[in-house]
């Protein structure tokens, strides 16, 4: 069991979503919080947020795909907020186009942000853990981390490396006989925006999440020390699924309405565009 009280944690992606609730929870049970975005008014309206219920949050501006912002704004962390005891990857990108339409730059970003982000804050954050023999590392990945979608070749490639990243370390931490501990989250789609118009077929065995859930499952699997979430467990389905023929496993995915979820995507920028008119 961790106790989260007193306990510094850094969440990534923490002005909107899901790591805005991350945050909501975490300084429910005693945290004290420092938060990354590249929205510097979003994360000053959290802050102003948690301020008045005398809450400990220092923000910090950061771009997580520039490895060198990422660098400095690390250095500031360790010297102004100090060590950190539980790192909360949770900022990522979708771009929601088929592979020939995506941008060089939309491709890019997605490995920047979703994938090498992850390298540079655990790099920057793990000696000073394994120094002081405890921490907790936490990669929200995704269910497609787990099962390919069509229109989602960046993202799902970019979640794929960040469940193959966490179970990497995972393991080489053991070899190094550390007590830092990770930890994996794979939910299915959330209805935080990110991915506005996406469809479920079955939505009795693949809901689209609240957010508030999510948020709740991640802080308990921290609490539990538990190394792996995925939800809802119908994404534990996809394991087995490999075990068929590629064929029958598409067949599965086309059944079960996954490969045809992404059509009607509008993400953010529709979310933008709908504000505008
Ligand atoms: N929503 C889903 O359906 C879903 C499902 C499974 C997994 N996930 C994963 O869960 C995590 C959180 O997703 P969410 O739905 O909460 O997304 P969200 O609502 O879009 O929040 C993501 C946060 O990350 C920030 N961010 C984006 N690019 C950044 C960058 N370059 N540097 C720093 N911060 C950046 C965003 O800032 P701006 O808003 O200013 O861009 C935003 O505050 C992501 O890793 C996502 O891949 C989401």
């Amino acid at each position: 069991m961790t106790d989260i009280n007193k306990k510094r944690v850094l969440v990534t992606g923490a002005a909107h979503g899901i790591g805005r609730l991350l945050a909501t929870n975490l300084a429910n049970a005693g945290a004290e919080l420092i938060l990354w975005d590249i929205d510097s008014a979003g994360l000053s309206q959290v802050r102003a947020d948690f301020i008045g219920g005398g809450h400990k949050v220092d923000v910090y501006t950061c771009d997580l795909s520039s490895r060198e912002e990422i660098a400095a704004v690390a250095e500031r962390t360790l010297s102004e907020s100090g060590p950190i005891d539980i790192l909360i990857n949770n900022a990522g990108v979708v771009a929601g186009k088929n592979l020939l339409e995506l941008s060089d730059r939309d491709i890019e970003q997605t490995f920047e942000v979703n994938v090498l982000a992850l390298f540079w804050t655990v790099r920057a954050f793990l000696p000073s853990m394994l120094e002081r023999g405890s921490g907790h590392l936490v990669t929200v990945a995704s269910a497609a981390g787990l099962a390919g979608t069509a229109r989602l070749t960046d993202y799902c490639s970019s979640k794929f490396a960040a469940v193959g990243f966490d179970e990497a370390l995972r393991l080489e931490l053991k070899t190094l006989n550390s007590r830092v501990i990770t930890t994996v989250v794979c939910p299915f789609y959330t209805a935080t925006g990110m991915f506005d118009g996406v469809e479920t077929r079955f939505s009795w065995l693949l809901p689209i999440l609240k957010p508030e859930l999510v948020a709740k499952r991640i802080v308990r699997a921290i609490q539990r020390d538990r190394r792996r979430v995925v939800m809802p467990w119908f994404v534990y389905a996809s394991w087995p699924a490999r075990l068929l023929p590629v064929s029958w496993f598409d067949a599965l995915m086309s059944f079960f309405g996954v490969s045809h979820s992404m059509i009607e995507f509008r993400g953010r920028a529709g979310e933008a565009s709908e504000n505008a008119t």
